[in-house]
């Protein structure tokens, strides 16, 4: 394992080759939540992380498995300068803007960062000959779908920005695919939830909207109360379901997309979820059991943006990239996040 700080940043593709054995792979993002768990996995199957982040929203102590390459997305010449020094043999590109509220309020900065900066990416991508790229998409690109669980063939058609971006740049990507060869994979990730469950690693993000993290924070009395926005949609309990997918199972089809597409695998969008839905008022039900706390609720009126039902069918992914969730159970996620975000209360609570 190489650690952040052990290894100089002019260090060579071919002494990363002769470290790790494997060439290495770019993770733009990789000092975010889902990017920092990424690399662990990369650097435990033996695959070098070079991370590409601004440590806008990233943090430098959640790179551990390789070097930091600080720098924007936007910069296609600091980008291709790093490409150049590592020849990474592919791209998984995470960077980029994720709240659905915020987007909405300030679409700008959406669509510089998830779509104009992506595009950069892919120019220092086609001037450096890197050829494959795992593009983190979400299930934001279905909008409201009409038909539950959600296959890729459902239409996309977004609801927010957010989705909008995600949604261009899939069709950008396919549309380098044809013009210029790239090879890729949109993995349209439903709801990241959990942490490492080792310990090391979780979600930090500022400010925080995600509802477990938040219902969390209530339970450790860190907050007064969960706001719960909207107890009058059409599902069983009024309350909005979800999808929550474990950050470990969403690396792992990470990694496994990377060799789907070593192989000659069809580039193509794909659903990373469970199949399994957890409606608000249960994760808060659940996190209760979990923690042994109360957690008290404010209703609110419902957020902008949101759509009621989002269930991934995700059978292809399953069957194409040979992944099945390891922490299928919505209870893993929780347990998993809340001993990494209050970890004395963790081991004092139940
Ligand atoms: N919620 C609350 N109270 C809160 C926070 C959230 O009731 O304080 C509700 C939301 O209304 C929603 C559900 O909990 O119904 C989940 O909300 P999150 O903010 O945790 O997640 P989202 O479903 O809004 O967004 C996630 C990802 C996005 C992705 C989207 C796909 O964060 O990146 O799923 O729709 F685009």
């Amino acid at each position: 394992m190489v650690r952040s700080g052990s290894l100089p940043v002019f260090v060579k593709r071919n002494t990363v080759k002769a470290m790790t054995g494997q060439s290495p792979i770019l993770v733009t993002g990789g000092a975010g939540f889902i990017g920092s768990h990424l690399c662990k996995l990369l650097a435990r199957t033996g695959r070098m992380p070079v991370v590409y982040d601004n440590l806008v929203r990233g943090y430098s102590d959640a790179v551990r498995w390789g070097p930091l390459e600080i720098g924007d997305l936007a910069d296609q010449d600091r980008l291709t300068e790093v490409m150049r020094r590592y020849r990474p043999e592919a791209v998984i590109h995470l960077a980029g803007l994720i709240a659905v509220g915020e987007s909405v309020a300030d679409p700008g900065p959406y669509y510089a960062a998830n779509v104009s900066a992506s595009i950069s990416l892919f120019e220092a991508m086609r001037a450096t000959g890197v050829e494959k790229i795992v593009f983190s998409s979400s299930a934001a690109v279905y909008g409201l779908p009409e038909t539950m669980p959600i296959l890729e063939t459902a239409p996309t058609a977004p609801i927010n920005p957010y989705g909008f971006s995600k949604m261009v740049i899939e069709q950008v990507l396919a549309d380098y695919g044809r013009a210029y060869g790239l090879r890729w994979m949109a993995l349209r990730y439903f709801n990241a939830a959990g942490a490492d469950p080792e310990g090391e690693l979780g979600e930090r993000h500022d400010p925080e909207t995600h509802l477990i993290p938040l219902v969390l924070d209530v339970a450790a009395g860190k907050l007064p109360a969960v706001s719960l926005y909207g107890n009058d949609y059409p599902t069983p309990d009024g309350t909005c379901i979800r999808d929550y997918i474990h950050v470990w199972d969403l690396a792992q089809a990470h990694l496994n997309a990377l060799e789907y597409l070593g192989g000659g695998g069809e580039s193509q969008a794909l659903n990373l979820g469970t199949g399994k839905g957890a409606s608000v008022a249960e994760i808060i039900s659940t996190a209760e059991r979990v923690t042994g706390r109360s957690i008290p609720v404010t209703i609110r009126s419902r957020r902008a943006g949101d759509p009621p039902c989002l269930v991934a069918d995700p059978t292809k992914a399953m069957s194409l990239l040979r992944w099945k969730p390891a922490f299928p159970d919505v209870v893993s996620s929780i347990q998993n996040a809340w001993a990494f975000r209050h970890p004395d209360m963790a081991v004092r609570g139940r």
